[in-house]
């Protein structure tokens, strides 16, 4: 901080990039409205024993992500441990230790998980321990309300103002100062081998990509096969198997594989041409970070084009706050206003632009009545636009029968959405959707069938391929295969119970004993959405009466049967496995299902042992302690 003259660092524990995209536009702000001289670091980086070298004219924040049950992501494990120990070992002798620090505090979390925020409030409390000096309170931001953007914006403004008036700053009008440089490189072409066009770093540029595969490098594997999962026509759930055989990648039974997708064509078209970028979109740019300390979160030199295809999240959920930038940039007046007032009354904002699903491009096209956004600096999409991220998929299949083959059970995100044209699709299922008809050869099924650039960069895929990496989780069968286990699974909670199952399969296969594996599986309806229906009765032929698979169709009877229900009617069943020690697991949606099966598993305990239901709560918590109740859910 102090060889660069920075008086404010801004450190992030992220995991899927949110946290370090808040972290970023906390310092653009700093720096726009109160003149700080902001950096973003990542928690990884950073000797955490000299915070206390830090002196009180300068701040540091905290932009924390809570990752699972509770845990820090990966890159703020090691802080973590450091901060909360019972003595950290800093580099001076103050007392308190961290009596100079001045903080600030956000965290990310999701209020569907038990620990809901962990992270930031136990940062907050260490450092509130260690003597530090909180400004502001310590926010939270809510991803299970689908609050997050709001939590935050709501969050930050007090914040300032405290900040200001602790370090005496005072507010200027926002000037928009770009932190990227775009020089165009007259002398290069979209063939000269130097430059990117999509490829993720420059081993790939090269043609001669090597492991570690992981969050930064992506390998890209053939689809060895893929098929549909539904027997209906709108809607559209993949099966589709990957081979990593050419890699040294592994993963075992209950890990996640993560799909690095590629934009749609249509997409990609409608966001270069509302910004005038459409005739130059193969030009080749280089871009270069105007700050020390910020970093262009793409290989350049590349192309606008690249960029938008495979490096921008150009489809996602606007951000009010970047509009209230765009604002200064718009076509006319009018769209000025317009942008004005939707960045600034939150209601406006929703009824208008996340209640059609808009992203960026479409918005802007709505606001200008088609005129083009030709002033944005392409620096403030850069700032405004977060990178594109992988998607993480429950591996479906069994490292123990296929070590080399992960299947992913995805199912494809489309909605109808009144007076909108066309559905909202998602960008990764979408493009596994694309991948799935070009190896089978399947005609476009559906009017808005979408394009995308199937063979990568260059062309250089040969046959079907996708970019992937691994990541490996604490879901996992018990040790014992003896054990019982409860799967608890609708739709494509599934997945990994796939997975499970056919290891214990192929155990038995193997000659071991395996203990009784029971899987609550629910659909809509057994001949529509009842996926991996022929595998069941193939595994029931193999384990016998060690398997039972118990289904809820929610829209065959007049009332919903949905897995908690049923898992209700096997009540003295559940009771005595657990009693046996049984492994209990829920995997797929943690809004409402994970939440309302973790309430029926404790009446079930509290019914059948004749405890108090706050008994059974208490019991359901010790079992996720004890690792006895596992979940692998999202939202
Ligand atoms: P996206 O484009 O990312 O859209 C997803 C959602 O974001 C949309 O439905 C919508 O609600 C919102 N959204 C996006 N853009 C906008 C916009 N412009 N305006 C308003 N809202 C918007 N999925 C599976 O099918 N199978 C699995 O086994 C599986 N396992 C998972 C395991 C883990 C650990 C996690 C975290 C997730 C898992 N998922 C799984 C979910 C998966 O990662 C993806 O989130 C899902 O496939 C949707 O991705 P997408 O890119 O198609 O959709
Ligand atoms: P529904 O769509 O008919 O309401 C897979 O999506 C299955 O999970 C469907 O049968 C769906 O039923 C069901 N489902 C929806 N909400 C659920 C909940 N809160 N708990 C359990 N299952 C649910």
């Amino acid at each position: 901080m102090e060889e660069s003259g920075k008086n404010c660092i801004i450190f992030y524990g992220s995991q899927t990039g949110t946290a370090e995209d808040y972290a970023s536009r906390l310092a653009k702000e700093g720096k726009s409205r109160f003149g700080l001289e902001t950096m973003v670091a990542d928690l990884e980086d950073y000797d955490f024993d000299n915070l206390d070298a830090i002196p009180s004219d300068k701040v540091v924040m905290f932009v924390l992500a809570t990752y699972g049950e509770g845990e820090p992501t990966d890159n703020a494990v090691d802080f973590t441990e450091f901060i909360t120990a019972e003595n950290p070992s800093f580099s001076l002798d103050n007392d308190p230790p961290l009596g100079n620090l001045n903080y600030v505090a956000f965290g990310l979390g999701n209020n569907t998980y038990e620990h809901y925020n962990a992270m930031v409030r136990n940062i907050n409390k260490a450092l509130q321990r260690l003597g530090a000096h909180r400004i502001g309170e310590a926010g939270e931001g809510d991803d299970g309300a689908g609050t997050m953007e709001e939590d935050f914006l709501a969050w930050k403004e007090p914040m300032w103002k405290a900040l200001a008036e602790k370090m005496g700053l005072e507010e200027r009008e926002a000037v928009y100062e770009p932190i990227f440089g775009i020089t165009e490189r007259e002398g290069l072409t979209r063939d000269s081998l130097e430059v990117y066009l999509g490829e993720p770093n420059k081993m790939h540029l090269d043609g001669t990509p090597k492991g570690p595969f992981n969050a930064h490098n992506p390998y890209i594997a053939p689809i060895e096969k893929s098929y549909e999962l539904f027997n209906v026509k709108d809607r559209n759930c993949l099966h589709m198997e990957i081979d990593i055989s050419g890699s040294n990648l592994s993963y075992q039974t209950g890990d996640h594989i993560a799909v690095w997708p590629t934009n749609a064509g249509e997409e990609v078209d409608r966001f270069l041409d509302i910004f005038g970028l459409a005739e130059k979109r193969h030009n080749v740019i280089s871009v270069k970070a105007l700050e020390p300390t910020a970093k262009v979160p793409f290989p350049t030199p590349t192309t606008y084009d690249a960029i938008a295809r495979y490096h921008m999240e150009i489809c996602a959920p606007v951000s009010r706050q970047f509009l209230s930038t765009l604002a200064a940039f718009a076509p006319d007046d009018e769209s000025k206003a317009e942008m004005t007032k939707l960045g600034n009354d939150k209601d406006y904002f929703h009824s208008k632009v996340n209640a059609h699903y808009l992203n960026i491009a479409r918005l802007l096209a709505i606001v200008s009545k088609g005129k083009k956004w030709t002033n944005v600096p392409f620096s403030a999409l850069i700032e405004g636009i977060t990178k594109l991220q992988p998607r993480y998929y429950s591996i479906s299949s069994s490292s123990l029968e296929q070590p080399k083959k992960i299947s992913i059970t995805a199912v494809v995100e489309s909605q109808e959405l009144p007076g909108r044209g066309d559905p909202f699709r998602g960008v990764a299922t979408n493009y596994l959707l694309a991948l799935k008809e070009k190896q089978n050869g399947d005609p476009n099924p559906n009017p808005f069938g979408l394009t995308y650039e199937i063979t990568g960069p260059r062309n250089r895929y040969d046959g079907i391929h996708v970019p992937v990496h691994v990541r490996h989780s604490n879901f996992k069968l018990p040790s014992d295969p003896t054990k019982p286990i409860i799967m608890v699974g609708p739709g494509t909670g599934v997945a990994p119970f796939r997975g499970f199952v056919r290891e214990r399969r192929k155990m038995v296969e193997n000659g071991q004993d395996v203990g009784k594996t029971i899987l609550f599986f629910g659909c809509r309806r057994s001949t529509e959405d009842f996926m991996y229906e022929k595998e069941w009765e193939e595994a029931k032929q193999v384990l016998g009466d060690k398997f039972e698979i118990v289904t809820a169709f929610s829209r065959e009877g007049p009332k919903k049967v949905y897995v908690q229900h049923r898992l209700k009617e096997r009540a003295k069943e559940v009771n005595e496995l657990l009693q046996q020690k049984a492994y209990f697991y829920v995997c797929g949606d943690a809004a409402n299902m994970a939440r309302e099966v973790n309430a029926a598993l404790a009446q079930i305990l509290s019914a059948e042992r004749g405890i108090p239901e706050a008994k059974g709560e208490e019991i359901v918590k010790q079992m996720r302690q004890a690792n006895q109740y596992q979940e692998d859910v999202w939202s």
